[in-house]
């Protein structure tokens, strides 16, 4: 192994133990075996102390990445995404390959159980620290298989990015769900399927990954060929940051000068909303589809299946019952008891791509044409039964 894989390894096992403290990292056991032992000094004046280098430890502004990394949100301790299980005191098996370090190395097979699977829940209180991705299974992993089963090669780098932003369900999840049932059915079985959130690998493949809801006799698009080299998650993303490398996007698409002008990126003439305006981002276009769509969606809903719907971003499963049929989500209609429950398979295919491309904020730079088909083939489903305006709306 090279020193620099050395390296990281070792720091990336003090990181795990969740050895950083005060901007020390505790190297003990590890360093312990290569230092020397201290050379025999005479002890200093007792009234100073060594202030944060006790031994065995070095400064984290000494360990490369460190400072990048602690600032993304991989690091951030309070998140969401690494807390949800707190009061269970444990990470249950379906969840911990994706929200914890010790669930992603056994996923991996990096801490010796068989790789592909998480044999045990994980416990709660990590992130995703450096050893999730610096060992020796995460370095070899180059291949993706997608909730849809569909798997893609040789993806180096990206390939441990991808085994966590992709989602969980798939079209094939959700034909399986609505068999035999009639495209306007109220089922009371049926619940929200959520493909989960930020899933921008899945994104990326497009077609090639299934993960979005395709509809049958339509064609996809495949992987998003950017001009090369930004068509990977490494080259759009600062590998240890996460953030997106503004600078480099700003040297070809000029109307780029900050993060928020991302939105305004506008290469080709499509117009996929239909509004006459080819200039405005393809970003912004998106949003557009996004918005008719939840129209569609709430007029089928009222009207179709006579039980209005409203949807919320925040509170999980983001679909519930109007109840007083304002078109607003409020406070009382926020609750898991009154999630929507009247879903015919027309809009559960509908709210379900929206949830995916929604859920996606980089979908514009991810895979626009896959983002715009699916929310232009879900509003012109919906359009079977209630009005939609997408007569001058082009597909890509
Ligand atoms: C295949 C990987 C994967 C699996 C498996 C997975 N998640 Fe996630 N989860 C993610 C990613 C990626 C995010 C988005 C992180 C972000 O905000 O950027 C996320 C976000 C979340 C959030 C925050 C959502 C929000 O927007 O508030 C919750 C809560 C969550 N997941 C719960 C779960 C639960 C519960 C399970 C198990 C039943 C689970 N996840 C399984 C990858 C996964
Ligand atoms: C989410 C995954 C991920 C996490 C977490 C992560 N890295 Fe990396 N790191 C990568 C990838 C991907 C690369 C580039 C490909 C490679 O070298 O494996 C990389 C590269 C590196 C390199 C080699 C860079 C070079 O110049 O050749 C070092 C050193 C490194 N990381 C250290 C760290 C340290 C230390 C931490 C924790 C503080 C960390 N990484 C956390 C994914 C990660
Ligand atoms: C072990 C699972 C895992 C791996 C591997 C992983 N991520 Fe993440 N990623 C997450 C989770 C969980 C979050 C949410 C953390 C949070 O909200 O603080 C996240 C957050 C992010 C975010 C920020 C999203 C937001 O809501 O602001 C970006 C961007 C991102 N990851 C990109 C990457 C890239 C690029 C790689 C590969 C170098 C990668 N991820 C590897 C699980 C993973
Ligand atoms: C063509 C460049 C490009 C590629 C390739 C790319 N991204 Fe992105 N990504 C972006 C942009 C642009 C955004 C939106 C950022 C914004 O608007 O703040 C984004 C957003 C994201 C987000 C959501 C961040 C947030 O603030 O909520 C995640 C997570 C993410 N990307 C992960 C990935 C992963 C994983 C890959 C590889 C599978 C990838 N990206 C490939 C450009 C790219
Ligand atoms: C070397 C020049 C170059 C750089 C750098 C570059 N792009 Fe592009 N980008 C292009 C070209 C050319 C196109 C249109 C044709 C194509 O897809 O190759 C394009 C298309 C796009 C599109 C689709 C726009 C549309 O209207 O369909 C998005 C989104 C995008 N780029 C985002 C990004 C992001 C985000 C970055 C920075 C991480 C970036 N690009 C960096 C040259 C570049």
């Amino acid at each position: 192994m090279s020193s620099q894989g050395r390296m990281s390894k070792i720091i990336a096992a003090a990181l795990l133990t969740g050895g950083v403290s005060a901007g020390v990292l505790m190297l003990v056991t590890q360093l312990r075996a290569q230092t020397p032992p201290p050379a025999a000094e005479p002890a200093p004046p007792a009234a100073a102390p060594a202030p944060a280098a006790a031994p065995g430890t070095i400064p984290t502004a000494d360990v490369p990445y460190y400072a990048e990394w602690v600032t993304s949100p991989h690091a951030k301790r309070n998140a969401e995404e690494f807390n949800h299980w707190n009061k269970e005191g444990a990470i249950p098996v379906e969840c911990a390959r994706c929200h914890s370090t010790p669930g992603f190395l056994d996923w991996l097979g990096a801490d010796g159980s068989t790789a592909g699977k998480v044999d045990k829940p994980a416990p709660i209180g990590t992130v995703i620290t450096c050893m999730a991705c610096h060992n020796d299974k995460a370095r070899m992993l180059t291949s993706v298989t997608f909730p849809s089963g569909l798997t893609v090669e040789n993806q180096g780098a990206d390939a441990r990015c991808m085994a966590c932003h992709q989602g969980v369900e798939s079209t094939n999840s959700v034909n399986n769900a609505i068999a035999n049932l009639g495209d306007d059915a109220v089922t009371p079985k049926l619940e929200f399927i959520n493909v989960h959130y930020r899933a921008a690998g899945a994104m990326l493949f497009g077609t090639m990954a299934k993960v979005g809801y395709e509809y049958s006799g339509k064609k996809y698009a495949a992987r998003f060929e950017h001009r090369a080299p930004y068509r990977t998650c490494n080259a759009c993303h600062v590998t240890h940051t996460l953030e997106v490398k503004v600078q480099d996007c700003a040297a070809c698409h000029k109307e780029v000068t900050d993060k928020a002008s991302l939105q305004n990126i506008r290469a080709d003439k499509v117009d996929r909303d239909g509004n006459g305006n080819i200039d405005e981002g393809v970003a912004i276009e998106i949003k557009h589809l996004e918005d008719k769509l939840m129209a569609a969606i709430m007029d089928y809903a009222k009207t179709v299946v006579g039980k209005p719907i409203v949807y919320t971003p925040e509170v999980y499963p983001y679909f519930f019952n109007d109840l007083n049929g304002d078109g607003k989500v409020d406070k009382d209609e926020a609750k898991f008891p009154n999630r929507y429950k009247s879903w015919t398979p027309r809009l559960l295919k509908a709210a379900y791509n929206y949830q995916f491309v929604f859920k996606d904020p980089g979908a514009f730079a991810h895979n626009p044409a896959y983002a715009t088909q699916l929310l232009l083939d879900s509003l012109a489903d919906l359009g079977v039964k209630v009005k939609v305006d997408i007569a001058k709306a082009v597909r890509p």
